[in-house]
This record gives structure tokens, sequence and C-alpha cells, in this order.
């Protein structure tokens, strides 16, 4: 509690001013914190910057995540080697928000217990990331369908990886969603997208980040 409410301070203090390392540890020392001082990471995570702060208001991005009807985008079947993945079938700018990674928020020890259950070889459906208040998190969207939309497929699960040539990037939001103010994650543009470019993000493990245990999969490094 004394954590979040130091990390929330520092990040207010640096008003529209993205934080800067120096700056947040002078603002501890001056407040004479020597136990539950901010880290700089939290503090950069929590200041909200004005660009995100129009994306956290905006009322037909909320909708979105609420329905799960994104504009613009659509499933497409690449066969058994990818499987499934999203495609544009309208074109983005950069910056643009194309969808949200839709799934139940839980704790990362719960999300680690969900994926040790997975059986070898299975897709790979959660999320892991760290809060507004750095706390870490995990969204599952392994369990599927989702309980509030159990007629639907969502798109942020289904997006395929790719190092080389992704085009958007999860970044971390927290929305303030009918059932409160909720570490959200959503899927920036990273460049303008064309119709029918598929859409990629980095999921920032190779081959070798499993301990040569993930070296059969050559598509970590594309
Ligand atoms: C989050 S899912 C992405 C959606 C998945 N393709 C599907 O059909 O549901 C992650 C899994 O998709 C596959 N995948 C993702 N990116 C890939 C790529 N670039 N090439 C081949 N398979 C990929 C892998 O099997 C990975 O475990
Ligand atoms: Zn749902």
């Amino acid at each position: 509690m004394q954590y979040e409410k130091r990390v929330l301070h520092v990040a207010a203090s640096c008003g529209r001013q993205c934080p800067k390392e120096e700056k947040v540890k002078a603002i501890a020392k001056k407040e004479g914190w020597l136990t539950n001082v901010p880290s700089f990471t939290d503090v950069l995570q929590a200041w909200v910057s004005p660009l995100k702060t129009a994306i956290e208001e905006n009322v037909d991005i909320m909708k979105s995540v609420v329905e799960q009807k994104w504009r613009g985008i659509a499933l497409k079947d690449f066969g058994e080697a990818k499987g499934k993945g999203v495609i544009a079938t309208m074109p983005f700018s950069k910056g643009d928000v194309i969808c949200d990674y839709h799934g139940k928020l839980l704790s990362e020890p719960e999300g680690k217990k969900r994926m040790e259950a997975l059986e070898e070889g299975a897709m790979c459906y959660l999320f892991f990331f760290k809060g507004r208040f750095g706390t870490k998190l995990c969204l599952d969207a392994q369990t599927f369908p989702c309980e509030c939309h159990p007629a639907k497929d969502t798109f942020g699960r289904r997006m395929n990886h790719s190092s080389k040539a992704f085009n958007v990037k999860p970044v971390v939001f927290r929305l303030n969603l009918p059932d409160g103010a909720k570490d959200s994650v959503l899927f920036l543009a990273t460049r303008d997208i064309a119709v029918n470019d598929e859409l990629c993000w980095d999921y920032g493990v190779r081959r070798a980040s499993f301990k040569g245990e993930g070296m059969d999969l050559e598509w970590l490094d594309d």
C-alpha cells in the first residue's frame, strides 16, 4: 500500500514531464524515504503520459474492450505451421490502437501455475506483464472461451510472433472499466499498416531463451 502510494506520488510529481532516474532519486531523497523507495521502472510505468491519458479516456476504446468488437481486423487461418493469426482489413497509422489482449486477469503465480499445467507443445495464450503499480500479472486467454464472451474468439490471443517484422507492440494501460480500474494491455501499431498485412508482435523470447528446450522453434527467431 505504502509502496503504491509512493510510486504514484513520485509519478504525479513529474507532471507532464517523462520521469528521469535522477529526478525519481531526488524526490525519494527529499522525502527521506529509506524503505519502500519507488524504483525508477515502477515510476515510469505509473507515470501517465498525455498520450496515454488520451487513450485511457477514449470511450470508443473502452467500448471495444468491453464488447470485444474491434474495427479493421479479422482472423485468418495460416495453415498447419502457424495456425490462426490476425490481419488488417483497413489501413492503420503508426500509434493507432488495434485491439487488446483480452483475458482473465491473474496474479503472476496463478499464471505460472496455469502455464506449468499446459501439455508439451500446446499453444500458449498467457500474457505476463507488470501492471501500473509494478504488480506482476498475467492475462489468461488460455481458458477459452472467456466467461465474459462465451460466443467469441478474441483477437489479442491470436496474434502471431515476429521478431524482425513486427508491426504492433503491447502497451500497459489502466482502463476505467465498468467493474473498476483494471490493468490492461492494448496493441498499438508501431508503423503504418496496409490492408491484408498480418499483425504480429515480438513475443520477446528467442529459441535460446528456454535453456535449449526451444531450439526446434525456428519461428521464434524470424
Ligand atoms: C498466442 S498463439 C498465436 C495464435 C495461434 N497461431 C493460434 O492459432 O491460435 C501462439 C502460438 O502460435 C504459434 N505461432 C506464433 N507465431 C508464429 C510464427 N511466426 N510462426 C509459426 N507459429 C507461430 C505458436 O505455436 C505459438 O505457440
Ligand atoms: Zn471475455
